[in-house]
């Protein structure tokens, strides 16, 4: 687990690009955190580390995925309007999985089927206006690599 503030947008942009970095096809990223905490603006910084234009990731209501192109391939989900299990699996997320970097936003009922597949957690709060507590977590293997790179070359 590491635990950072970020004191800005463009802080938390620069995180999750620093993470975006050390993160390879077949990755699933699950983003928690309340409306407008920062959950979108975080995958901007995963996408502009594959060199996607960050201007077209946007969590716009009734998209479930947006798929960018980059040096990896990312798959935006946004599960906030979903209302089972059932309708991640038939959207194709296992499908799709292998293919890229799956960013997850509101992922409370994938990770009801996500069983044995690992993933790594980002959970963001509200600390005060403009600053974000933001906790990186894994409980898998894979993950733990990834983790320590990022606290060595983040840089705020
Ligand atoms: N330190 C910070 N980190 C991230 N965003 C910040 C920060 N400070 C202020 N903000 C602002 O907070 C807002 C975060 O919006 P964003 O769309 O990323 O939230 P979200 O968690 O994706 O919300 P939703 O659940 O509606 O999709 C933006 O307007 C951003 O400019
Ligand atoms: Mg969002």
């Amino acid at each position: 687990m590491w635990e950072v503030i970020t004191r800005s947008r463009k802080e938390t942009i620069n995180l999750g690009y620093t993470l975006g970095r050390f993160l390879k096809c077949g990755d699933i990223v699950l983003l928690w955190g309340e409306l407008g905490t920062g959950k979108t603006v975080f995958a901007k910084g995963i996408s502009l580390s594959k060199g996607i234009d960050s201007r077209k990731v946007d969590s716009a209501s009734f998209v479930l995925l947006k798929i960018y192109e980059g040096s990896d391939r990312i798959f935006h989900y946004d599960f906030f309007r979903i209302h089972s299990p059932d309708e991640i699996v038939e959207l194709g997320f296992f499908e799709y999985v292998e293919e890229g970097i799956s960013v997850v936003e509101w992922p409370h009922y994938l990770i009801e089927v996500l069983g044995e597949i690992p993933f790594l957690e980002v959970f963001i709060e509200h600390f005060n206006r403009n600053w974000r507590k933001i906790r990186i977590i894994s409980s898998h293997k894979r993950f733990k690599t990834t983790i320590n790179k990022l606290k060595k070359e983040y840089r705020g």
